[in-house]
């Protein structure tokens, strides 16, 4: 446990400085001899994590795949990485009880007990890239679902323009690439009164791993793109493209560009809550980010909750 102690404390002050600290320093901050300082590096580097040995000292060095707090300079403080979880969100949830900031980032490398919407399972195997999202805006309860836009839409550009592929929208907020689910995102919502709390976005991005294994009606940017994607690459853009869409605001423009990239719009739906399903024509998103149904009988329905079964393709990955 001493041990254990003495290496996060020697993690922590590599994170910190951001740079080379000398053998010197972390033995003169921990109180133990430069052998000791340098026997919990060993035991670090055994545990995967990437430090070097430099002639003036020791440095986190980070990958384009790695996931680590030092792989995210200027948000380091954010992120929580954890190699397995049994999900993103009961962390997260925690977090957030005890007061995590605004933006902060849980990351799980698999998680055991991932889930889905609706009650569904996540297989969360390595590879892939699963997070969830401590969000704190000053925003009335009843336009939270924005955030769930704003992300779904920040991670379809992301996906098009960084990685070429024709990543589109299926409402409330999936991101499909041919029909096919890369991208699943559920929330969870604390309030005070009328005002949101906390919201926490939880975010699972088919990359590395082999979802059509388990579900047909799913694809991983690795299949996409034929080649390895780095996974700490896509959640630095993310992050950054979806800070903008904060700044720029949740309005109607996000709703707008949002229904640019919806493959939903125009199709025959059936939408499934926990209380009933409801079919029609999808024909346009309401100011709140409702699903405008026509009916057999011509009649219109505002859809906020659901979800949603294209004519022509699954939805649940699970
Ligand atoms: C869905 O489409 O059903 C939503 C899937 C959400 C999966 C993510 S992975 C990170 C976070 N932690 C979880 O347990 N679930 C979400």
């Amino acid at each position: 446990m001493v041990n254990k102690k003495m290496r996060q404390q020697i993690l922590q002050a590599l994170i910190d400085s951001g740079d080379v600290v000398s053998g010197e320093t972390l033995s003169r901050q921990l109180g133990i001899s430069r052998v000791a300082v340098w026997k919990h590096i060993k035991k670090l580097q055994a545990a995967g994590v990437s430090v070097v040995s430099t002639p003036a000292g020791y440095r986190l060095e980070s990958g384009p795949d790695d996931l680590q707090p030092w792989a995210f300079p200027g948000r380091q403080d954010l992120i929580h990485y954890f190699q397995s979880l049994p999900s993103t969100m009961g962390k997260a949830r925690e977090l957030a009880r005890q007061g995590a900031a605004h933006l902060s980032v849980v990351i799980a490398g698999t998680q055991a007990m991932g889930r889905g919407r609706l009650d569904r399972s996540w297989h969360s195997d390595p590879g892939g890239l699963y997070f969830t999202l401590v969000l704190r805006p000053e925003l009335p309860v009843v336009h939270s679902s924005r955030l769930m836009f704003a992300a779904s839409l920040s991670l379809a550009l992301v996906l098009r323009q960084a990685y070429g592929v024709d990543a589109r929208l299926k409402w409330p907020n999936d991101v499909l690439v041919d029909g096919r689910k890369i991208c699943g995102m559920l929330s969870e919502m604390e309030a005070e009164g009328e005002w949101v709390r906390f919201v926490n976005l939880g975010i699972g991005v088919n990359v590395n791993n082999d979802p059509a294994a388990m579900v047909s009606q799913a694809v991983s940017l690795k299949a996409l793109v034929g080649r390895p994607i780095a996974r700490g690459d896509l959640l630095r853009q993310f992050l950054d493209r979806f800070a903008d869409q904060l700044d720029d605001g949740l309005g109607q423009r996000l709703i707008n560009d949002w229904k640019g990239l919806c493959a939903t719009l125009g199709k025959t739906v059936r939408i499934v809550t926990p209380r009933k399903v409801i079919q029609g024509k999808a024909l346009d998103l309401d100011g709140n980010g409702a699903l405008i149904l026509a009916q057999d009988d011509g009649g219109l329905v505002h859809v906020a909750h659901g979800d949603c079964f294209h004519a022509d393709c699954a939805s649940a990955q699970s």
